[in-house]
């Protein structure tokens, strides 16, 4: 017995595309999955047809890399227009995907990040010291001074030295502009895009921006003539084992602007939503300041090792990560037809997005859905959930190489902050969300005081 997949009305041509808010979407994608508790629906946005998925047992399927891959589309293919064939955005097919993950592959293991900490430790020392002799700080600003300069720093020698300008980098700005755009062309028909040449001139000054950046870092690292194993003196240098080949200069380019992309946005936003999810619940905030007070007493200075052995601030990235993941959805196409959940048949190459907030929520893998909890992910309690119910870092094969970069990255930079400021909100920080390819808190403003000042 065969069934169709449910679809909400839309417009004729358009679609649904008008009816999916560009800001903020990530609620209209709760509402629908709340409307459909199948665990999944189908809708037309501008003529690409996509079923979204949040049942933990449909996104196992579509999960299975045997029958569904990553296709480059939708936001996507734009955000290809300046990314181009670097790891994030680069096809299945292409030789090149698989010889940039073998030959950075050992540069994001558990180990290599014992090498970058000295970086990420200087950068996260930045951030405290800014913060000293401050009473409220713009929390999103500073944090995406924090990943942006970790990321350089520790991947490219490159040192951005955020903490000391008044004016976020240039780069960001770019890249938030063109983020923006890339949203707006993804639901909008392509004669629209085309017919919008002011949008289409900034767009393109933006990624000269990006571009010219990049330019920067490499120049700087060639004319120096230094010799590193960091991301960049492994991309200029090895060659992949398996095919013997080099990565080209201009694939180089696309890998560089793609970590400074991906490798920033994403870890900013969860440090970001970590904090406030802490000042919402004052009970785990206790946890994580007893755990620093015992690792870290006084101004001990944090070493890889101590960071490591933390318990409650991974727990609380965790439940950060389930409750708030900075990527809303992730993007998935069947390789050939097949039939969805024993009865929902769906073509060769059917588009499919994996909604991550319905699925993380979703009340058939999670009980108490909504409560900020960190015991979920103590280990017996981890080992008993359900093994696709949480993705903020993808899928697979194509799933985020830069994981336990940004894990160290944010477990040590938390630990800092709260080893140093009492924090609080006191008009109680209302969750404002800003959309782009991720999504992270607007506004978050943080009063702080030193906290041994006070004991
Ligand atoms: C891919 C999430 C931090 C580099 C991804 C994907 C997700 C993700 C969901 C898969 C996207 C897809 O399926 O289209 C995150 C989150 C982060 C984070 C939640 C922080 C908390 C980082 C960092 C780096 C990084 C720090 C680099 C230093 C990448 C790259 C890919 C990727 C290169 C593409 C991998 C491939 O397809 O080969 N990330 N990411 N990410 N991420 Fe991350």
């Amino acid at each position: 017995v065969t069934a169709a997949i449910p679809a909400p009305r839309g417009l004729p041509i358009v679609g649904n595309g008008l009816q999916v808010p560009v800001e903020g979407n990530h609620r209209f994608f709760a509402d629908l999955a709340a409307q459909h508790p199948a665990g999944l629906f189908k809708l037309n946005l501008a003529g690409r047809h996509v079923v979204f998925v949040h049942d933990p047992d449909l996104v196992a399927e579509v999960c299975d890399e045997t029958r569904f891959y990553k296709p480059v589309d939708g936001p996507l293919a734009e955000v290809r227009e300046f990314a181009g064939d670097g790891l994030f955005t680069a096809r299945e097919d292409e030789a090149v995907w698989g010889q940039a993950h073998r030959i950075l592959l050992s540069a994001f293991s558990q180990r290599s990040m014992k090498a970058y900490f000295p970086q990420m430790l200087a950068v996260a020392d930045g951030l405290v010291r800014a913060w000293e002799g401050r009473a409220e700080v713009d929390v999103t600003d500073d944090m995406t001074r924090l990943t942006l300069d970790t990321i350089a720093l520790a991947g490219f020698g490159q040192s951005f030295k955020s903490f000391e300008q008044p004016a976020l980098h240039p780069f960001l700005q770019a890249m938030g502009n063109a983020l923006t755009e890339v949203m707006h062309r993804a639901r909008q028909l392509p004669v629209v895009t085309s017919l919008k040449r002011k949008a289409d001139s900034r767009y393109r000054s933006d990624i000269a921006i990006m571009q010219d950046t990049v330019d920067e870092v490499i120049r700087a690292r060639r004319s120096s003539g230094e010799k590193s194993n960091d991301l960049l003196g492994l991309m200029l240098d090895a060659t992949d084992p398996v095919t013997g080949e080099r990565l080209s200069d201009e694939n180089i380019r696309n890998q560089v602007l793609t970590f400074l992309i991906a490798g920033h946005e994403t870890t900013s936003g969860t440090l970001s939503f970590a904090l406030h999810l802490l000042l919402r619940n004052p009970h785990v905030l206790a946890q994580a300041y007893a755990e620093v007070d015992r690792m870290l007493p006084g101004d001990t200075v944090p070493t890889y090792e101590t960071i490591m052995k933390l318990d409650v601030i991974p727990r609380i990235l965790d439940e950060t990560l389930r409750l708030l993941s900075p990527i809303p959805f992730i993007g998935l196409a069947s390789r050939s037809a097949t039939v969805l959940g024993g009865k929902y048949p769906v073509p060769a190459h059917q588009k499919i997005g994996v909604l991550l907030k319905p699925l993380h929520t979703n009340p058939a893998a999670w009980p108490d859905p909504e409560t900020f909890d960190i015991d979920r992910w103590l280990p017996e309690r981890k080992a008993a959930q359900h093994p696709h119910a949480y993705k903020p870092f993808g899928n697979g094969e194509r799933a985020c190489i830069g994981r336990q970069f940004a894990l160290t990255e944010a477990r040590l930079a938390l630990a800092m902050v709260l080893q140093r400021f009492a924090i609080a909100d006191p008009e109680g920080h209302r969750l404002t969300i800003k959309q782009t390819l991720t999504i992270k808190p607007e506004d978050f403003r943080l009063r702080l005081r030193l906290r041994k000042d006070h004991e």
